[in-house]
């Protein structure tokens, strides 16, 4: 497996920036104190893939998924969409900023890769 070992401090907070891992785009946000607690508080019932927020972030302010809709494959564009997180623009899905799937055709949450914060200011996706 491929590893690459990302420096948080070149992500502000509020943005999310493409990576490339295993040749696929790989999504790092840094979310804010309102986006977390937006996220954390959905009713996990009302998904259609059901995870809560806890479940797919080891640290709240860090998201980290990869860049490839689970409709069809395309790359969805970050802070865009009815839900604030991400938009796939192919065939119009919307994702929250956990990267959960709320509104048209992909069945499925974008996928949390293998992560872990070796400290506070690195992470290593792989
Ligand atoms: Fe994203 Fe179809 S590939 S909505």
């Amino acid at each position: 497996l491929a590893k690459i070992e990302i420096k948080l401090a070149d992500i502000p907070e509020g943005k999310s920036v493409t990576f490339k891992w295993r040749g696929k785009p790989l999504f790092i946000r840094h979310r804010s104190a309102d986006e977390i607690a937006k996220e954390q508080a959905v009713a996990v019932s009302s998904l259609r893939d059901p995870q809560h927020d806890n479940e797919r972030t080891q640290r709240p302010e860090w998201l980290v998924v990869l860049g490839v809709c689970t409709h069809l494959g395309c790359v969805p564009i970050a802070n865009s969409g009815d839900y604030g997180g991400y938009y796939c623009p192919c065939h119009g899905s919307h994702y929250d900023a956990s990267g959960r799937i709320r509104k048209g055709p992909a069945p499925l949450n974008l996928e949390v890769p293998p992560h872990n914060f070796p400290s506070d200011d690195v992470v290593i996706v792989g």
